[in-house]
This record gives C-alpha cells, structure tokens and sequence, in this order.
C-alpha cells in the first residue's frame, strides 16, 4: 500500500538491528506457520516458542485470534479483509524483526499472492512453515466448534468450507500436522533454524 504519510523520514536507530541480534545471540527471523483452522498452527508455534525461550532466545508468538481482537478488529473475513490483515501482520512482524526477536506468527493466511507479498516485504528472513492436515481432520478436530457453525451456514467464508485455502507452492517447510506426533514438528522447526544459522 502506498503510504499517504508525506515529508516522513525513516529514523535511523543508533542501536541497530545487528547490535541487537549481537546481543541476543541469534538471529531475528519469522517463522510463519500457514495452514487450515486446526490444523495446529499456534500450537507448534506455541510449542517451538517455548524451547527457543527455554534456550535464551527472544521470542513472540503472532495469533490470528489474538491479533483481530485488537490491531484488526475492524476487519472480516472476506478477501480483501484477509488480505490487509496480513499486510497489518507483515508491517508489523517487520518493526520486530528490527526489535531483534524470532517473530512466529500463527494465521491462516489461505491467500499465495498476501503470503507472496510478506516474503517480498521480509526477504530471506520470511520462513514459510505449511502445516498440512487434511479438511477432514481439522473439520474432526473442530477445537473451536467453528466448522461446525460453518456447515450449518451460521458463519460465512469459512476458510475450507466456502472460502479457498492455497497450499503454499515452495514452502521452507512442511509439516505433517494430521499424523506426526507435536515432538516431531517441533524438532523440524529447530532443525531448520540451526541449518539456516538462526540459532
Ligand atoms: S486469516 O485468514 O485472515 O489469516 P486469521 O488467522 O487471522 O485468518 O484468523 C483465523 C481464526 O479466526 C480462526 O482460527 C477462527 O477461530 C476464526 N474465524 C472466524 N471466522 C472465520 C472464517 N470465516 N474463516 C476462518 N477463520 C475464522
């Protein structure tokens, strides 16, 4: 989005970016899990969290029910509702990157061309993590009780039931939330975070 903001210089910081990653011991990187409602996003990211934190990282977790209770309580879930609540998300994740934290964000983000946007706004630090699950498991799950409402047809664009999710074409990685026990998804994100030199 093109800002309207004119005559507003972007305030370089003494305390840098690199300072603080120095300070920290790592990298600052976003971890960002996509997948169907239940199928486990906040949960591994939750999960991973907790190991990075219990290793002295700096961390924070990004909640699609948490977040549009306050930044993005004006929007819906139609597309262009979805689509700017990720833009929201991805400037926002940018400012922490800066902050020097491991961001992982939990939102479905159903839509290539919003999540496509976030790894053009974030670079190499964007990693996409796809939690696989099948419609059927997640709809089995159904934590919320909101699959349900869906198919009754007391929610609209219900991601899965009447609203797309786009499988992500070259994830960073996958996950396969239907079937491999939570220790094993966690030891995959570490895994990749240690080969991409984050940790
Ligand atoms: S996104 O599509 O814009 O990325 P987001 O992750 O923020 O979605 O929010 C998803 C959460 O909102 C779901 O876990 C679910 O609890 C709730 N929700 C309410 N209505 C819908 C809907 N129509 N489609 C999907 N999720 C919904």
């Amino acid at each position: 989005m093109e800002s309207l903001a004119k005559n507003v210089v972007w305030h370089q910081a003494a305390v840098t970016r690199e300072l603080r990653q120095e300070l920290n011991g790592h990298r600052a990187v976003n971890l960002w899990f996509t997948g169907l409602s239940g199928s486990g996003k906040s949960t591994i990211a939750h999960a991973v969290e907790e190991h990075l934190f219990r290793a002295g990282c700096r961390t924070f977790v990004f909640d699609g029910d948490n977040v549009r209770h306050g930044l993005c309580s004006d929007l819906d879930f139609s597309e262009s509702g979805r689509s700017e609540n990720i833009r929201r998300i991805a400037e926002m994740v940018k400012l922490f990157l800066e902050v020097g934290v491991i961001a992982l964000t939990a939102f479905i983000s159903p839509l290539r061309e919003d999540r496509q946007r976030v790894r053009e706004l974030l670079g190499e630090d964007f990693i996409e993590i796809y939690c696989q699950c099948s419609l059927d498991v997640c709809e089995g799950r159904d934590v919320k009780g909101l699959y349900r409402k869906a198919r009754e047809g007391k929610i609209q664009n219900y991601t899965g039931i009447s609203s797309p999710y786009e499988e992500p074409v070259h994830p960073d990685l996958v996950l396969d939330t239907g079937t491999s026990p939570l220790e094993t998804c966690i030891a995959k994100v570490l895994s990749l975070l240690k080969t991409r030199q984050v940790i």
